[in-house]
């Protein structure tokens, strides 16, 4: 049985930004601590349901903006991970934070709490990209940020970006890239910009910039290893691999999804509904599906570069063969991958394996 991941959502923003789809309510303090709670319950809730069995040894806290989370805040969380799940001496430790939200002492906190990875939410170095995002930080408190972050012992630090911006061209991209020549950031991950329109997630992208983006990095030794993922050599990050590689992981706190046992499932997105079932110690499930775990695999899987084992497609020798010949995918050694330069068709690439299809 191999170890387990845990991901806990924070959906509280001190402001909401107009492209962003995840789930997250405008930030109150009343809310944020009561939801503190809920999820020690809910800790609780899984811990009793008996599936706390199996080592944890990585631990993810997303949103939302999870650095809106007080040091009291953080260390109940981490009190009650460890009070109810048997976590590894090796873990993996992330939070998320936006860079306005940090200050040295707050980051030395999350540091002292057993936090060991960090993920910043800078999303560019190039002012007029930060204006577009109308994001609230500016590029000198995301430079500070990863400054104090070093300064605080965080070695293990992964920045976003957004690219595909409409302000960008291949000069801002490399004003904005090339910070990381003098910055020592071992992961990092760029994101193409998503909207969503009608209720349907609309990529903006401009493969040109994508592949440009790719190259820079790759000139700079990151290693593209997933769809937006790059990483030094080794500093790949384990628990998001956990989802790439088909992995169980738990999911914990409002909207958060969790996969084990085969069956795949999501917490409701409603605040009150979320409080309601927690305190009365019911999980707070909105979905569970047991769906093809091959189909599964598939889907995950070729997000990594390394591509996923020949046997995934035994039932698909027909569509296999075709994508082959025609350059979509390759083999590598026993494994089959996305092309590199097709890995942006690879949702269009995934309708040849649907189950029944
Ligand atoms: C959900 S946010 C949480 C981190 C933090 N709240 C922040 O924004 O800095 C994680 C990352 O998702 C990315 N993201 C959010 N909305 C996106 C979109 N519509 N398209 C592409 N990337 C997006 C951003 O790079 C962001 O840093
Ligand atoms: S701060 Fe982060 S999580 Fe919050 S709305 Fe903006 S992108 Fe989304």
């Amino acid at each position: 049985m191999s170890n387990k991941g845990i991901y806990i959502h924070i959906p509280f923003c001190k402001r909401k930004c107009f492209y962003c789809h995840f789930v997250k309510g405008e930030y109150d303090a009343e809310a944020i601590e009561k939801y503190t709670d809920a999820l020690v319950n809910e800790f609780r809730i899984k811990a009793n349901a008996n599936d706390a069995v199996d080592t944890v040894d990585t631990i993810y806290i997303g949103g939302g903006s999870p650095s809106l989370l007080n040091e009291q805040q953080v260390s109940k969380i981490v009190t009650g991970l460890y009070k109810h799940f048997t976590i590894s001496t090796n873990l993996e430790f992330t939070i998320e934070v936006n860079p306005e939200d940090v200050t040295p002492a707050k980051l030395k906190a999350l540091r002292n709490a057993g936090i060991n990875r960090l993920s910043i939410g800078t999303q560019s170095f190039v002012p007029a990209d930060l204006h577009y995002l109308k994001r609230t930080h500016s590029v000198q408190q995301s430079l500070t940020a990863i400054e104090d972050a070093l300064d605080a012992g965080f070695s293990n630090i992964n920045i976003d970006f957004i690219i595909s911006l409409p302000t960008q061209t291949q000069k801002t991209l490399v004003n904005n890239l090339s910070i990381l020549e003098k910055v020592h950031i071992p992961h990092i991950s760029a994101y193409i910009l998503e909207e969503v329109e009608d209720g349907e997630k609309k990529n903006l992208r401009d493969e040109a910039l994508y592949f440009f983006t790719l190259d820079y990095l790759n000139s700079l030794g990151y290693i593209h290893y997933e769809v937006s993922n790059f990483s030094k050599k080794g500093c790949q990050c384990r628990h998001n691999l956990k989802y790439w590689k088909n992995k169980e992981y738990i999911g914990v706190g409002l909207s958060a999804s969790g996969y084990e046992k085969g069956l795949d499932y999501k917490n409701t997105e409603n605040l009150e509904e979320y409080f309601a079932k927690v305190n009365a110690g019911c999980l707070p499930r909105a979905e569970v599906n047991r769906g093809d775990a091959n189909f599964r695999g598939i889907v995950v899987g070729l997000r990594l570069l390394e591509g996923i084992p020949v046997n995934h497609f035994a039932k698909y020798p027909g569509e296999l063969e075709l994508l082959l010949a025609n350059g979509f995918l390759i083999r590598l050694g026993n494994k089959i991958a996305v092309a590199p330069k097709k890995i942006l068709l690879l949702n269009e690439i995934l309708t040849y394996f649907v189950p029944g299809s």
